[in-house]
């Protein structure tokens, strides 16, 4: 397995659409197994293939808790298929928005179709941290970040200080 490098924003590459896979095959699954190894190096509760470069509907997922056995889930192509009309409000992260945060609103709950590792199609009904975590990375899937979901302001101000810290690191390594 290889811990591929993460793409920070602001980046275009973070804004575009990732494309079906439609069968999971030994490529695909090796992705994936890259993916989780890089989300537990991170460490992170989530990640989506567009977030390593790969323009690929795969996410990987795991919100155990510290401590709690590991719940690794890996999905092809997941489509949300119902979701809540209650909503519920989560603070927010991303391994591709270091060190910023923010409350986000997502529907309580909802029910996600995918494929499994083994190309098997599966569907999970996610509530709570789950809910919020799937939702996230999906929307990567569809070039949109946590902070499409905030005000203006705060979404300009959280890119602005990304950018700073990519220029600054730039020079340091210059
Ligand atoms: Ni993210």
């Amino acid at each position: 397995m290889a811990i591929l490098p993460i793409i920070v924003a602001p980046d275009s590459r973070l804004k575009l659409k990732s494309q079906p896979v439609r069968q999971v095959d030994a490529e695909t699954r090796q992705l994936m197994d890259d993916m989780l190894a890089t989300m537990y190096a991170a460490p992170g509760i989530g990640l989506a293939a567009p977030q390593v470069g790969v323009l690929k509907r795969v996410i990987v997922l795991d919100v155990a808790k510290e401590g709690e056995d590991k719940q690794p889930l890996m999905m092809a192509d997941p489509e949300i298929i119902a979701a809540a009309a209650e909503d519920m409000t989560y603070e927010e992260g991303c391994l591709s928005l270091p060190s910023h945060y923010s409350d986000v609103v997502r529907p309580a709950w909802v029910t996600v179709r995918y494929r499994d590792r083994d190309n098997t199609i599966r569907e999970l009904k996610a509530e709570g941290l789950l809910a919020t975590c799937v939702q996230h990375e999906i929307d990567h899937l569809d070039g949109i970040l946590f902070v499409d979901h905030i005000s203006a302001l705060k979404r300009n101000m959280i890119l602005r200080k990304l950018l700073k810290a990519k220029k600054s690191q730039a020079l340091e390594t210059a």
